[in-house]
């Protein structure tokens, strides 16, 4: 009787999602009688009934392509009363024996929940490039949205020296300030504000006029998207943290800095927001080859009937974790990356 392996890729696209699709199909065809079918768009295409085969020929170069070929959505099981018995129906007409359940947070916690709670014998895969996955050292869309980062930071020192200008660069991260702290260590930034530490604007302001007494030309901030000021010292009013917190869709902290900056320092000053281009691109080496090692390892997991767990990275091994572990909490920016950080501020 034929292994019958559904996988479905969940929640915010980012590079390697692909590379994840084609490990799965390619460990699955080294199996007697396995068949792999693609949910289309998330949970959303188990609950409309819409999966297609999945073939070594389906996967045939698609290692190097941002997004997902299966498409994806923010469908959540639990938004529906009849979504669970209707993924329960799709599930029974295609013969499906488990599920691969590629997502973050939001997708891993209903896939939790679908084992749980209505039996759905599936395991998980850790994607995002925010990094606030616990269990997971690393999952795999962090590394290239680093570099994205890395690369603009680079790109945006140029044009602040040449106009001797202050520049508040924002970048996505959800809730976490991985990907500010990450990028900006590795692009040279002067200040880096993240939620984990409400940034106090005198600081910031007194560390870029210290460095125009220390003659830079220039200063390059990066600002994760749900950076706050500290309460003490709140510039922002209630129109503006409407505007930049609005519930779910983050953004708009980088503008209002900047005009912040300007207005105390006199300084110079302007903003750019990288937004979803940290989503897109050809993933990076470390992407390919960790989406490529979860892929293989979520399909043995399968085999192994290890429902409910969640491939992830441990001290560079590939490890099942109990996806209970892994959405209990958001993981928050490690203290210690955050102190070199701040080595470099000003
Ligand atoms: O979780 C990935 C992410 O890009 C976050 O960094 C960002 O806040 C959010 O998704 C944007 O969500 P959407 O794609 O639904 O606008």
């Amino acid at each position: 009787m034929s292994l019958r392996v559904g996988i479905l890729t969940g929640g915010g696209d980012c590079p390697g999602l692909n590379a994840v699709i084609r490990a799965v199909v390619r460990r699955a065809t080294l199996e007697e009688d396995a068949e792999v079918l693609g949910v289309s768009n998330g949970w959303r295409g188990l609950i409309e009934d819409d999966l297609k085969p999945l073939t070594r020929s389906s996967v045939a170069g698609i290692l190097p392509r941002g997004g997902t070929i299966l498409g994806t959505s923010r469908t959540n099981p639990n938004d529906g009363d009849d979504f669970p018995e209707r993924i329960r129906a799709t599930w029974e007409s295609h013969r499906l024996d488990a599920l691969i359940v590629v997502g973050g947070e939001g997708t891993l916690r209903a896939a939790r929940d679908m084992w749980h709670e209505h039996g759905l014998q599936l395991v998980g895969v850790p994607k995002t490039i925010d990094n606030d996955l616990d269990g997971t050292d690393f999952p795999f869309g962090f590394d290239t949205a680093v570099n994205t980062v890395m690369e603009a930071v680079d790109r945006l020192h140029s044009t602040a020296e040449s106009h001797h200008r202050i520049m508040v660069i924002e970048v996505m991260g959800r809730n976490s300030g991985w990907i500010a702290a990450y990028g900006g260590i590795a692009g040279g930034a002067d200040v880096i504000l993240v939620p984990e530490h409400p940034f106090r604007i005198s600081r910031v302001c007194e560390l870029l006029r210290h460095r125009e007494r220390q003659g830079s030309a220039f200063s390059i901030i990066v600002v994760a998207e749900d950076a706050h000021p500290h309460p003490d010292e709140d510039f922002l009013d209630a129109e503006a943290k409407e505007q930049i917190y609005r519930h779910g869709r983050l953004g708009g902290i980088g503008l209002y800095l900047a005009r912040e900056i300007e207005r105390q320092t006199d300084i110079d000053t302007r903003h750019a927001s990288l937004g979803y281009t940290q989503r897109g691109g050809s993933p990076s080496a470390f992407d390919r080859v960790l989406a490529t090692r979860f892929g293989v390892r979520a399909f043995e997991m399968v085999l192994e009937r290890q429902w409910g767990q969640m491939a992830a990275l441990r001290c560079n091994k590939v490890v099942s974790v109990p996806l209970d572990d892994a959405v209990r909490k958001i993981k928050r920016l490690d203290d210690e990356i955050y102190r070199v950080a701040e080595v470099f501020f000003g």
